[in-house]
């Protein structure tokens, strides 16, 4: 008797996340080393569309997901095949019936390593580098720059200050998403002569939290606005995303314990996604590698 036996591959089908259990997604995502909570997953779900890749038995070999930000731009996100079934085209199938929901929309999307020449392949350009910052945070912070303004807890209900700040620096209105991550946030702001200049979120994510995100505009509003979150997380394990290379904002992470775990890249189809504008607010801290 042979010892062996090859099956024949089997068929996936494209249906709508929503009609998948969560536990099914959260194993995906496990699987391929990421640290989303189900109550992670749950809040993509809440923020975007997606579609899953099940076999004739339901089982899921794969997700791709897409956040519509307003009415012509979206992200993608949560692109993920199972292990077993890479390189076989599951990821490019997922990306065209993405593609496909999201025409006529500019897109932006953080693309891991394993999946650039795929995003390439589709036309999709470089814009910036995303460096994945994170460790328990120094016992001892470093001192902070002079502070200008005033720095506050602000309550979710200030949604619509923080949505209309967050626009400047995102590019697009993303007021309902903003809903979303202000209702499970601690959230500082900063005020310069009445006005709000700066805000910053934190909230549970993965492995500890995330502060995401920040929106500042400048190295020393931003980090202020990010120390204020770290005085409570000393020892933690915390994480921040950030297109900062250097500076003074990516030396203060260093300086408080959060080093450079991964790197992805911030690419776009369609108009450009990134403007930052000399002495305007800018986003330090992104909310979510999905969400832009
Ligand atoms: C990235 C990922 C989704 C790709 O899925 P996949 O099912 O392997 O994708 P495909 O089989 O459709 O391959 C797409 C392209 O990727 C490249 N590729 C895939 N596997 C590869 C491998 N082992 N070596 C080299 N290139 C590979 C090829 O360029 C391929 O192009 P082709 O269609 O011209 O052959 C999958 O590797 C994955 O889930 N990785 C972990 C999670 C992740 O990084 N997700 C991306 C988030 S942005």
């Amino acid at each position: 008797m042979q010892n062996s036996v090859r099956l024949k591959s089997f068929e996936l089908v494209a249906r709508d996340i929503a009609e998948v259990d969560i536990s099914f997604l959260h194993a995906l995502s496990l699987g391929v080393g990421w640290p989303h909570r189900p109550n992670d997953w749950e809040m993509l779900l809440q923020s975007g569309q997606g579609l899953v890749a099940v076999d004739g038995i339901g089982r899921v070999f794969g997700t791709a997901m897409w956040f519509p930000h307003g009415v012509d731009f979206a992200t993608i996100g949560m692109v993920i095949t199972s292990p077993r079934t890479q390189a076989q085209g599951n990821g490019r199938w997922l990306m065209d019936q993405v593609l496909g929901r999201c025409a006529g929309r500019n897109l932006s999307l953080n693309a891991t390593n394993a999946a650039y020449s795929l995003y390439v392949s589709l036309g999709f350009l470089n814009e910036a580098t995303v460096y994945q910052c994170q460790g328990d945070v120094a016992l001892t912070l470093p001192a902070t720059p002079p502070l200008s303004g005033e720095l506050v807890a602000m309550p979710s209900e200030e949604l619509g200050a923080i949505a209309s700040l967050d626009c400047q620096a995102f590019g697009t209105d993303r007021t309902s998403l903003l809903a979303l991550i202000t209702e499970k946030s601690t959230i500082y702001g900063l005020r310069r002569n009445g006005q709000l200049v700066g805000y910053s979120c934190c909230r549970e994510f993965g492995r500890g939290k995330v502060i995401g995100p920040v929106v500042a505009a400048s190295d020393q509003d931003a980090i202020n606005l990010t120390a204020v979150h770290f005085q409570h997380l000393k020892g933690e394990f915390a994480r921040v995303d950030t297109r900062e290379k250097d500076g003074a904002f990516a030396d203060f992470l260093a300086q408080c314990r959060l080093g450079v775990f991964d790197t992805v890249t911030t690419m776009s189809k369609g108009e450009k996604f990134l403007n930052r504008k000399a002495g305007e607010p800018w986003v330090y801290g992104l909310a979510a590698h999905g969400w832009g």
